[in-house]
C-alpha cells in the first residue's frame, strides 16, 4: 500500500473505530460485530506499524472504548441516568490484547518465555466474561466505591447501583486486607435478559440488542431500585497487584472468594500451550450450556512477580491476552449478487442467498463489501458461501466452500458502469471501492443523501425509502434544501398520503429546525464526517461560518482531524453548491451555530422525571430531546418516582396501570406542550395528538 492510500486507509479506520466504539461503550447499541470491529482495529495496528508518521496519541489502538456517561440525552436507555460523577482510578483500567488465532497464543507463549528468560511460570485460563467491567474498592472489608471502566483513567460512580447487585457483598469476611481494589464483570444471565426484553417490548421500548448492552445499560440507571429488578449478576477476576501481596494471580482470586467475593471456579492453572489449547477446546463448546454470555478464554500468567517484569503497553497488559471465539457462522448457496450505489456514488456488491436461519434471524442478503473481496473469495454465483453477522442488520460473506463449487459456475463480472446511471464507474488509486462519479445526476446518490440527511442520528426527520422514492420521483427533492420547501398541497398530490401523515412530516421538519448544529453538520454527508467528528468540528468552531473560514491547517487542529477530513471538509466548503445549499437550509431554519446538544431551552421541567408512551406528532428521540432541553429527566418506566406519563396515542397498557397504582398523573402531548414556555416550544408542534402514520424506515437488509 502507498503512503497517501495508508493515510486515507488510516483516517477512515479511526473514525469507523471510534464511532463503533461509542455506540459499543455509550449507546449500549453496537452497529458492527465484535470480530469485525477487532478486525479493524488488527488492521489499523498494522499499517500504524508500518507507517509510524501517522501516529496519534489519540488514535484507538492507544486508548481503551470509554463508557463514560454520555452527554445528556445521548444514552440509548431513557432511564438511563445523565451526569454520574466521574472519579479517578487508582490504577489504569486497561483493556486485553486480543486474538482469534491459536497461532498468536502460541506467540504469545514464545514471546513470554523469552521475555522471562528462564523464570518458572504457569497460566492461569479463565473465561472472558461478556459483560461490563467494573472495579470495586474495599476498604475495612466494606464495599465503598464502585467505578465503570470509564475511559480507563476515570469511571462512573455507580456504586449504589452495585450496591444493589445481589452476590456483591457489602461486607467482607475472614482476613481481607485493610484496603484493596478488585475488578470483574457485570453480567446479565440469559433468563433475565429474555425476561427484561419481553417487559421491555410490552411497554413499548426497543429491546436490547444482547446481554450486554443490557448488562451496561442497567448498571446505569437513575434508580438504584430499578436496578435490583434487573437480574445483574457479578463475576471477580482481577485484583490489582499493587494492591495486595499474594505470590499469584490464583492466589488472590481464591482468597477473595474466601472473603465472599463472587469469583468463578471455571479456571484452570495451566502448564504450558498444550494444556491452554486443551482448556479452550472444552469452553469453546461448553459454554454454550452456560447461563451467561462468554466471549472466549483469558489467558494470563499466573505469578505476580513475573507480571510485573512484563508490565503494560499503554493499553494492555504485556502478561495476559484474550482469545476469542468466532461468531456464530452459517452456510447457504449465493443465488445472485446486485450492485447498490450508496450516497458516495461507492459501489458496493450484495449478495442474494439461499434464506438460512443465523443466530436466531433469517438470513437472504449479505454484504460483498467490494471488488477485492470478491476477487479474493474467488466467489461464483451457486456457491456455497459462509455467512457471519455484521452487528446489528448487515451480514456479511466471510468465505466459500470450495468442496461444493458446482462445476462450470461463472465468475461475476463486475459492472464497470453504474447500475443505476450508467455512468463509467471510477477508481482512485487509494480506494478500496468503485465509484460513480455522477454525483450530481446519480439517483441513487441523490436519494442516499436524502435518505442520510433525513435519517435519525442526523435530522431525524419522518421519511424512509419509500418516501424519498417518492420525493424524487414527483420532482419534490433533489437536495436537502428541497425539503424545506414542500407544500402540505404538494404532499397530498402523491399516492397514498393523507392528510395525518402529511402533518406529521411537516412537524417533523419543523421539529428538525431544533436540531443541534453538531448534527446539522453530521447531516450534510460531508465525507469522513461521523458523528464524532461532526462533533468535534461544531465545538471547536462554533458556527459554519467559522468553519468555512477556516484553512486546512487550522481544521487539523482539530482532535482526531487529519489531512484526510480536512481536506474533505476543506473542499466540501469552498464547493459554490454546497454553500447555496447551506443557505437554503439556513434560511429554512436550520441551526447552524451553538456546539453540544440541545441548548437548554427552560427549566420549566427542573427535577422531574418524565416517562413516555405511545407515538406523538413528532419522534421519540425528539420528545426525549424535548424534555430534556427543558431541564427534565426522560424516564423509562414509571415508578413513584415519576412526575407524569407523557401519553401519546396508544400508550402502553403496562405503564398506565403502573401509574394508577402509584398515583402518577398522565398528561397528554397538548397538555405537556401547554407547560412549556411559549417561546421555547416554538417551532414544535402543539396539535393535538395525530395517529402514528406508517412510514417506513429505510432498510437495505
Ligand atoms: S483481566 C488488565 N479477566 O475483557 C486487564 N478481563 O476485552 C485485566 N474480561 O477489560 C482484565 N473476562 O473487562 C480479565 N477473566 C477475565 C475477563 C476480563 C472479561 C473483560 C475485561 C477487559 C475486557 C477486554
Amino acid at each position: 500500500m502507498d503512503i497517501q492510500a495508508a493515510q486515507i486507509r488510516i483516517a477512515e479506520l479511526r473514525e469507523i473505530l471510534r464511532e463503533n466504539s461509542r455506540r459499543y461503550y455509550v449507546d449500549n447499541a453496537p452497529t458492527m460485530s465484535d470480530y469485525e470491529f477487532d478486525q479493524l482495529m488488527h488492521e489499523l495496528e498494522r499499517l500504524e506499524a508500518e507507517f509510524p508518521q501517522f501516529d496519534s496519541p489519540d488514535s484507538p489502538t492507544r486508548r481503551v472504548g470509554s463508557d463514560l456517561d454520555a452527554p445528556v440525552g445521548a444514552n440509548a436507555e431513557s432511564g438511563a441516568r445523565q451526569g454520574f460523577v466521574q472519579r479517578p482510578h487508582r490504577y489504569p483500567m486497561l483493556s486485553l490484547g486480543n486474538t482469534y488465532s491459536i497461532s498468536e497464543i502460541e506467540e504469545f507463549a514464545a514471546r513470554a518465555d523469552k521475555a522471562l528468560d528462564g523464570m518458572p511460570f504457569t497460566y492461569s485460563c479463565e473465561l472472558k466474561f461478556d459483560g461490563t467491567a467494573i472495579c470495586l474498592s474495599y476498604r475495612k472489608g466494606r464495599l465503598v466505591q464502585a467505578l465503570t471502566r470509564g475511559d480507563g483513567i476515570q469511571g462512573d460512580d455507580v456504586t449504589e447501583n452495585v450496591r444493589r447487585i445481589p452476590g456483591i457483598p457489602q461486607q467482607l469476611q475472614g482476613d481481607y486486607p485493610e484496603e484493596f481494589e478488585i475488578r470483574g464483570e457485570i453480567l446479565m444471565p440469559y433468563a433475565a435478559f429474555d425476561a427484561l426484553n419481553r417487559e421491555r417490548e410490552a411497554q413499548e421500548e426497543a429491546p436490547f440488542a444482547n446481554p450486554r448492552n443490557a448488562a451496561s445499560g442497567s448498571l446505569k440507571l437513575i434508580d438504584p431500585e430499578e436496578v435490583a429488578h434487573r437480574g445483574l449478576i457479578c463475576t471477580l477476576y482481577h485484583i490489582p497487584a499493587e494492591s495486595v501481596t499474594f505470590a499469584s494471580h490464583s492466589e488472590a482470586l481464591d482468597a477473595a472468594a474466601r472473603w465472599g467475593l463472587p469469583v468463578s471456579e471455571d479456571r484452570r492453572i495451566c502448564h504450558g500451550i498444550h494444556e491452554i489449547k486443551a482448556f479452550i477446546d472444552h469452553w469453546d463448546s461448553a459454554r454454550k450450556f452456560l447461563p451467561y454470555a462468554t466471549d472466549g478464554i483469558v489467558i494470563k500468567i499466573n505469578e505476580l512477580a513475573c507480571q510485573r517484569m512484563l508490565g503494560y503497553t499503554a493499553k494492555s497488559p504485556r502478561w495476559a491476552v484474550a482469545y476469542k471465539f468466532k461468531a456464530e457462522q452459517a452456510c447457504t448457496e449465493l443465488l445472485s449478487i446486485d450492485y447498490q450505489v450508496g450516497r458516495t456514488g461507492a459501489v458496493t456488491p450484495v449478495a442474494n442467498l439461499a434464506p438460512v436461519q443465523l443466530s436466531g434471524t433469517l438470513v437472504k442478503r449479505a454484504t460483498l463489501n467490494n471488488a477485492d473481496q470478491m476477487a479474493l473469495l474467488d466467489i461464483r454465483v451457486g456457491d456455497w458461501v459462509f455467512v457471519e453477522k455484521g452487528g446489528e442488520i448487515i451480514p456479511k460473506i466471510t468465505g466459500i466452500d470450495p468442496a461444493r463449487r458446482v462445476p462450470g459456475a461463472e465468475r461475476p463480472a463486475f459492472p464497470d458502469r453504474c447500475p443505476d446511471c450508467g455512468t463509467p464507474l471510477v477508481r482512485g488509486e487509494a480506494e478500496a471501492k468503485w465509484f460513480c462519479p455522477n454525483q450530481d445526476g446519480c439517483p441513487m446518490q441523490i436519494k442516499g443523501r436524502l435518505l442520510h440527511f433525513v435519517s435519525r442520528k442526523a435530522m431525524d426527520i419522518l421519511a424512509g425509502d419509500m418516501t424519498v422514492d417518492q420525493f424524487y420521483a414527483a420532482g419534490l427533492a433533489r437536495t436537502a434544501a428541497d425539503l424545506y420547501d414542500i407544500s402540505k398541497y404538494q404532499l397530498l398530490s402523491l399516492e397514498g398520503w393523507q392528510d395525518r401523515a402529511a402533518q406529521r412530516f411537516l412537524d417533523s421538519l419543523d421539529a428538525s429546525r431544533q436540531v443541534p448544529f453538531e448534527r446539522v453538520l453530521f447531516a450534510l454527508g460531508i465525507r469522513y464526517v461521523g458523528e464524532t467528528t461532526a462533533k468535534g468540528l461544531a465545538r471547536h468552531f462554533g458556527d459554519i461560518d467559522a468553519l468555512a473560514a477556516a484553512t486546512r491547517e487550522q481544521l487539523l487542529e482539530v482532535e482526531d482531524v487529519g489531512e484526510v477530513i480536512a481536506c474533505s471538509v476543506f473542499e466540501f466548503l469552498h464547493n459554490p453548491a454546497h454553500l447555496e445549499q447551506i443557505a437554503r437550509l439556513r434560511a429554512a431554519g436550520l441551526r447552524f451555530s451553538g456546539a453540544g446538544q440541545d441548548a437548554a431551552l427552560s427549566d420549566a421541567l427542573a427535577g422531574k422525571t418524565v416517562v413516555i408512551s405511545g407515538n406523538f406528532s413528532i419522534s421519540r428521540e425528539r420528545m426525549k430531546d424535548l424534555i430534556v432541553a427543558h431541564g427534565g429527566k426522560a424516564g423509562s418506566s414509571v415508578s413513584a418516582r415519576t412526575a407524569f406519563l407523557l401519553a401519546g396515542a396508544k400508550p402502553g397498557p403496562e405503564k398506565l396501570r403502573k401509574c394508577e397504582k402509584f398515583g402518577v398523573p398522565v398528561v397528554s402531548e397538548e397538555e405537556f406542550m401547554a407547560m412549556l414556555p411559549e417561546t421555547a416550544s416554538a417551532g414544535l408542534p402543539s396539535g393535538a395528538n395525530p395517529q402514528p402514520a406508517a412510514i417506513e424506515e429505510p432498510t437495505l437488509f
